[in-house]
């Protein structure tokens, strides 16, 4: 297995690995000394460009944002989204997960789904492409964003999915909106990592969306922990340059030429 890979797979049961997201490389250079994965998330639809999901988000977006990032990244391992209606046939997942990796230079793909897409998954690995699986609420193709694992169905079936996934060789499964007790079990099941977004604290790992967590994108969910309000530290630094400008103490004699 690729030693960055087996880097983070080594934590299993030992210390918990942190992931956070970055569309850009001002962003991953800062979170890149704290975190061991940043993912290019297919999330910069809602929070970059205000789209009512993720499926409109494109292949070219992905490449150029992970573009950017890699710029950023020292030594996380670089996770890319593959967006919607890019991975419906093993064909097709792979022309698009090389066109992905061969451009931004990143370490893995992830993928959302469990049984539908198990063949592609498969296929990737075969090809050498290292895949994160994705599970529970899955934003590209739900219809609601209700947690999951309430029902015995659900519960099964998606603890089959972590089953297959682990088989199909994805060296990480992200657990979306999955109830606490459901997390638990495939986290105990599973011999590979687990990372969880609103899964409770049973994950090996966890990861948030960095926007939400600094506090610049307005968001209201359960499962984000606002840890610092970055807007109003952007409110006051514009308020300050405004009111400089307008007393003339902006530009001073030692920023003009
Ligand atoms: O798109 C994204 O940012 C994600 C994380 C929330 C896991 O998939």
């Amino acid at each position: 297995m690729n030693k960055n890979i087996l880097k983070i797979t080594s934590k299993k049961n030992k210390s918990k690995i942190i992931c956070l997201t970055s569309y850009s490389k001002n962003i991953a250079s800062i979170i890149d000394k704290h975190c061991d994965i940043i993912l290019v998330g297919d999330s910069l639809g809602s929070v970059l460009y205000n789209f009512s999901s993720t499926k409109k988000v494109s292949l070219e977006m992905m490449i150029e944002h992970s573009k950017s990032v890699r710029m950023g990244v020292k030594k996380s391992l670089m996770v890319v989204d593959m967006p919607h209606n890019t991975y419906r046939n093993s064909k097709e997942a792979l022309k698009n997960a090389k066109k992905i990796i061969s451009k931004t230079k990143c370490d893995a793909v992830k993928l959302e789904g469990g049984k539908k897409i198990y063949q592609i998954i498969k296929n990737l690995i075969r090809n050498n492409i290292q895949v994160m699986g994705h599970l529970g609420v899955l934003p590209q193709s739900a219809t609601n964003f209700k947690f999951k694992g309430k029902k015995l169905t659900e519960r099964k079936k998606i603890l089959e999915d972590s089953k297959l996934l682990e088989q199909a060789g994805v060296f990480s499964i992200v657990l979306e909106c999955v109830e606490s007790s459901l997390a638990k079990e495939i986290t105990k099941t599973i011999s590979i990592p687990t990372i969880g977004i609103g899964a409770s604290v049973n994950c090996d790992g966890q990861v948030l969306v960095t926007d939400d967590l600094i506090g610049l994108n307005n968001i209201n969910v359960r499962f984000v922990k606002k840890y610092s309000n970055i807007k109003k530290e952007i409110n006051d630094a514009t308020l300050k340059f405004k009111r400089d400008v307008n007393k003339k103490r902006f530009p001073a004699k030692k920023h003009s030429y």
